[in-house]
């Protein structure tokens, strides 16, 4: 089982909208029962709240009903996640200080976008219009798609090595 959660400043736009991407990815691959999928906000401001509404339009338009509620990152997330994805480096940097408090966590910080490797963000659409949205949309699903393949082969791998130990 490997965990992933998706954070960025508010959890009610970019994380809801990776988080609810990526799990039907996720499903539409047959791996709910060896990715577990949940998404945190660095800030406190929404706590409780559903999605900001174009966050929901956007991804209903594209056939995903968001019904997470907005969370805090915890400590106990660098302990429990395997990988904690950032929208931007600002958030990046804060889980970056949290972690540094944290002795016994595994989880390895990344932006979301890294596996384009070229360090790139997801814009904060919060100010910004529809369009935003529906541009955050099209790099979310473009992005998460090359993190599944990354995530697939760490999978296959911890199976060979099972598959090997058992072997033994
Ligand atoms: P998010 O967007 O970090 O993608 O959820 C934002 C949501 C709320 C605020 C900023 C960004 N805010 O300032 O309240």
């Amino acid at each position: 089982m490997k965990k992933v959660l998706f954070v960025c400043l508010g959890n009610i736009c970019r994380s809801p909208l990776a988080e609810g991407i990526f799990r039907k990815m996720v499903e539409e691959a047959g791996l709910q029962n060896k990715i577990w999928i949940d998404s945190a906000g660095t800030s406190s401001y929404h706590i409780g709240e559903l999605p900001d509404y174009r966050t929901c339009q956007v991804a209903e338009k594209n056939g995903i009903i968001l019904s997470h509620r907005a969370r805090q990152v915890r400590k106990e997330d660098f302990v429990e996640f395997d990988y904690i994805l950032a929208a931007d480096r600002s958030n990046l940097k804060h889980l970056q200080n949290l972690q540094n408090q944290i002795p016994h966590s595994k989880a390895k910080l990344h932006l979301m976008r890294d596996w384009e490797g070229k360090n790139l963000e997801v814009p904060d659409p919060y100010y910004g219009t529809m369009k935003d949205f529906e541009q955050g949309y099209d790099l979310l699903e473009k992005t998460l798609k090359l993190f599944l393949e990354h995530l697939q082969k760490e999978l296959n791998q911890t199976y060979i090595v099972e598959v090997e130990k058992s072997n033994c």
